[in-house]
């Protein structure tokens, strides 16, 4: 038995069949405002909870507004960043083409981007370096999109990708990572990147008798067993709630 670990969420441990697999990479996959980002919250403030420590890079949002709302849902990160056991990385990449191909244009609150010019390599050297410095159990990724669309060339995006995770899976540490899908249910079409981790997790929103439930289903678990069939949840003040027994509308 591979050893897991909580994912913060009681019912989506239950689904899990304990919880993420301790060392791997775990994505999860979903349109905006699915709630993949609270779904990486509450796996942060439960390793905090029990002692661990966490390394949030975000890669869409600002590290001033990912605090508010980890504070609307009752989370401190203020006293997490003073004690060092939560440290922010956030900052927004966006594409410029030039002629012999493209570039990344990058906007990031770090230090490191100002002297030398962004690379994915160097992306996740800070990432490493960070997690290295306060021995992260747990390590998040919010925001995989820009890493994985900015690129004319799919297999060279996929290889910086496979690299960049590469770089920062040690045995220690859990991965949790998202990617935005594009359209809000059903995402037919949108590319799912399967191939970088180890599981995935896809969240949705179903259309039923007037009203939108939401439902997570554990797509792929490498190496584990898990509940197959999607799950209905709920985003409340206090956060995510799942319900692994609800039967959900035909
Ligand atoms: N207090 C709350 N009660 C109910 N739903 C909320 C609350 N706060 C946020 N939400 C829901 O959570 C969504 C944002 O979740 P988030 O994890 O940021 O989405 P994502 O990262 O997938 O874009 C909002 O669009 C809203 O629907
Ligand atoms: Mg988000």
């Amino acid at each position: 038995m591979k050893e897991r670990i909580s994912s913060g969420i009681e019912g989506l441990d239950k689904v899990l069949n304990g919880g993420y697999v301790k060392g791997r990479s775990m994505l999860i996959a979903g349109g905006p405002g699915t709630g993949k980002s609270i779904i990486c919250w509450h796996f942060i403030f439960d390793a905090i909870r029990r002692g661990g420590t966490a390394v949030l890079l975000s890669l869409d949002e600002s590290s001033d507004i990912i605090m508010e709302d980890m504070q609307a849902f009752g989370w401190d990160p203020e006293t997490a960043i003073k004690e060092k056991k939560l440290s922010i990385l956030s900052g927004t990449l966006r594409l410029v083409p030039r002629e012999s191909g493209y570039d990344y244009l990058i906007a990031f609150e770090h230090p490191l981007f100002r002297e030398k010019p962004f690379t994915v390599p160097r992306l996740a050297d800070l990432v490493k370096q960070k997690a290295n410095e306060t021995n992260a159990s747990h390590i998040v990724i919010d925001g995989l999109g820009p890493l994985l669309e900015f690129a004319g060339n799919r297999f060279e995006v996929r290889q910086m990708v496979y690299g960049f995770m590469r770089e920062l899976i040690s045995q220690d540490s859990t991965i949790l990572l998202t990617h935005e899908l594009r359209t809000l249910s059903g995402a037919q079409n949108d590319e799912m990147p399967y191939f970088i981790s180890d599981g995935v997790i896809k969240l949705d929103m179903i259309y039923s008798t007037g009203d939108y439930i939401r439902t997570l289903r554990v797509v792929k678990l490498r190496g584990a067993n898990h509940v197959m069939k999607p799950v209905m949840f709920r985003i409340q003040n206090d956060g995510i709630v799942v319900y692994p027994d609800a039967r959900l509308p035909e």
